[in-house]
């Protein structure tokens, strides 16, 4: 038996056998069990999870530490069967490089027009259009998190004018940042372009609605890559129909799978992923897991936790 205690393992998504070999890579002696596998419940000291069933913590009486196999920590927070414990989420520069190419990828898509130049072929036709200077194009992220920043940058790399909001003052260079609930109106009004990087807490959930979706300029692009929760699902429906919004880059919903019976699935202006922006990597996320792993065997405090009151 390890003296560290056992970590158990459970996520519908992660490879099992990727994630333990990468952390045993790192700590030989860390024990790591399938949740199916677990025979003795009091030798599991660590759980790292990603949106584990209700009731999943209880026969773990003695629970040390929860990690999060992700970012977004919403599907834990709100949770009544929670541990008081310390949780912690990933915090991997490779995760928040994966998701920056993807912002990139849908930013670029719409100021350079890459959705008229595919259907001019379908026809086909040579329409040129002559392409825009980036500083010409105004981006707005929304969080400054991990994430956010880290795309916020790339974007700025690119030339792009960016503005960025989140809830308290930030500072990157060659963003505009603004900050808290009075400032967002006027940062909405000035983006043709938004990438939603808000986490999902009680003051985001349904944060982009009918009203704050017309503070944008009319035909105005989103990114959504957060959670689908954050925007009013119909209301954006509602604003792909009437033009208020142009197009959409969708990798999060409401529901997840996406319905089949949804409106978004037949929408020419909107391309849908299925919640893929960026995933958690053994490799590069073991040693942090590994390092917090020790941190509790040495009494020390964790790295990378997060506040469960504030939700993120
Ligand atoms: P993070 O580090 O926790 O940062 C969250 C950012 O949002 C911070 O800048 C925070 O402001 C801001 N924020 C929170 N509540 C706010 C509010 N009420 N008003 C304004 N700003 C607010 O999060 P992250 O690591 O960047 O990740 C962001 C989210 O991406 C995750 O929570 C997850 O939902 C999502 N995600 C999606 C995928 C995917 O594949 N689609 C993958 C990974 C993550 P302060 O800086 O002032 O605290
Ligand atoms: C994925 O959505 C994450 O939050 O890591």
């Amino acid at each position: 038996m390890s003296s560290l205690g056992q970590m158990v393992f459970y996520s519908d998504f992660d490879d099992f056998n990727v994630w333990k070999e990468a952390l045993q890579h790192c700590l030989p002696e860390l024990e790591i069990v399938h949740s199916t596998a677990v025979t003795h419940p009091e030798k599991v000291h660590y759980a790292l999870v990603w949106k584990p069933p209700q009731g999943f913590f209880a026969r773990f009486d003695n629970l040390k530490l929860v990690i999060n196999l992700g970012a977004g920590v919403d599907s834990l927070v709100g949770r009544p069967d929670l541990p008081d414990l310390p949780i912690t989420r990933l915090s991997d520069p490779n995760m928040a490089r994966m998701m920056a190419g993807y912002v990139l990828f849908a930013v670029l898509r719409y100021a350079r027009e890459i959705p008229y130049f595919e259907q001019a072929q379908q026809e086909p036709a040579w329409s040129y259009r002559h392409p825009r200077s980036p500083e010409d194009v105004h981006v707005g992220v929304l969080g400054l998190g991990e994430l956010g920043a880290y795309a916020a940058t790339e974007l700025v790399r690119q030339g792009f004018t960016v503005h960025g909001w989140s809830r308290s003052q930030k500072e990157i260079e060659g963003v505009c940042c603004s900050y808290g609930t009075a400032a967002l109106p006027a940062f909405l009004g000035q983006c043709e372009t938004i990438v939603v990087m808000l986490p999902l807490t009680p003051e985001t959930r349904g944060l982009l609605d009918e009203h704050h979706l017309n503070l944008l300029p009319r035909g105005a692009n989103i990114i959504n890559v957060s959670r689908g929760e954050v925007i009013v699902e119909d209301a954006l429906i509602n604003a792909l129909k009437t033009g208020q919004i142009g197009q959409a880059t969708l990798d999060v919903f409401t529901k997840e799978p996406l319905p089949l019976d949804s409106p978004l699935w037949a929408m020419q202006q909107v391309l849908i992923t299925p919640h893929l922006a960026s995933v958690a990597l053994p490799l590069s996320s073991s040693p942090q897991i590994v390092d917090n792993v020790l941190r509790i065997c040495g009494g020390k405090p964790v790295l990378h936790q997060i506040e469960v009151m504030r939700g993120y």
